[in-house]
């Protein structure tokens, strides 16, 4: 029987994963299926225990279930026991693994696509929910000089800062006047209503990297008002979604797709 694996969200059309996971399949010679799976947003569970009895082997979770998704998992991995979330899970004997690649997917993007140096950096991360938490971890790991997360509530970034220890600073936007960063990580979800965050002009003008975590065929918002302010280097979040779906690729079937051709095979997708 040909192995099955999902992504499993609420909604669930838009997803590119099947188009990604099937072009690495393809790649690496993997028999295997790729579909999506809508659960009802009170049905995360009773979906996931059908698609297991069907034979599923394992998920792909994304909005709004990737807390759920780490509540179902029986073993997580340090980085997924780390953000609180899981964005990916195998089914095998002894029950169910629970990982979080979105963290080594955007580092991955920054520095295998995009040869952008992350040790020794000033880092601000933008928001303080679940996409602001899935990817700290694997930034703390990458050793900036210094982390920053701002965000409007500022008790939800101080939460977050809490749980990684003293690597992280919290700061509300408007203090952000005086300082300089190096990078600029946008994990709000403010491009999805078509807003940017409040961050002062100056910090995107000081800037030499504004990442967007979301994408789409335009440029998104954070990324126009960065480079109005004269950002040299603005990126959106496709190869962050490609890479964690090539680290999630490799967590089911211990193969390493190479992500280059799929992600430019999706960029060219959306441009059609
Ligand atoms: P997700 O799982 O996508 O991170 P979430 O948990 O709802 O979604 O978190 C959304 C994040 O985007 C929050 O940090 C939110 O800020 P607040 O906590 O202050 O609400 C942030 N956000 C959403 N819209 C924003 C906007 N227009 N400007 C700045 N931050 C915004």
């Amino acid at each position: 029987m040909t192995d099955r694996y999902a992504v499993i969200g609420n909604p669930i059309a838009h997803s590119k994963s099947p188009e990604i996971h099937m072009e690495f399949a393809r790649q690496t010679d993997q028999s295997l299926t790729y579909e999506r799976l809508l659960a009802p947003l009170d049905g995360f569970v009773e979906t996931v225990e059908a698609f297991r009895a069907a034979g599923g082997r394992g998920l792909n979770v994304t909005v709004p279930f990737k807390e759920e998704a780490f509540r179902y998992a029986t073993r997580l991995t340090a980085r997924a026991e780390a953000s609180g979330a899981v964005n990916t899970l195998r089914f095998d004997e002894q029950g169910v693994l629970g990982d979080n690649t979105d963290g080594m997917g955007l580092v991955r993007d920054l520095r295998a696509n995009h040869g952008i140096m992350l040790y020794g950096t000033r880092m601000l991360l933008l928001g303080a929910g679940g996409a602001a938490r899935g990817v700290i971890g694997s930034l703390v790991g990458e050793q900036p000089e210094r982390l920053v997360i701002a965000n409007r509530t500022l008790s939800k970034a101080q939460d977050i800062a809490d749980s990684f220890g003293q690597a992280i600073e919290v700061m509300a936007y408007d203090a952000l006047v005086t300082e300089r960063f190096d990078i600029i990580i946008n994990a709000t979800s403010a491009s999805l209503t078509a807003e940017v965050p409040p961050l002062p002009e100056n910090v995107y003008a000081g800037a030499r990297v504004a990442y967007d975590m979301v994408y789409g065929a335009e440029i998104t918002p954070f990324m126009a008002r960065a480079a109005q302010a004269g950002c040299p280097i603005c990126l959106d979040g496709l190869g962050m979604l490609v890479e964690q779906a090539g680290e999630s690729f490799y967590l089911w079937r211990n193969v390493r797709p190479a992500t280059g051709p799929v992600l430019a095979l999706l960029r060219a997708s959306l441009h059609a």
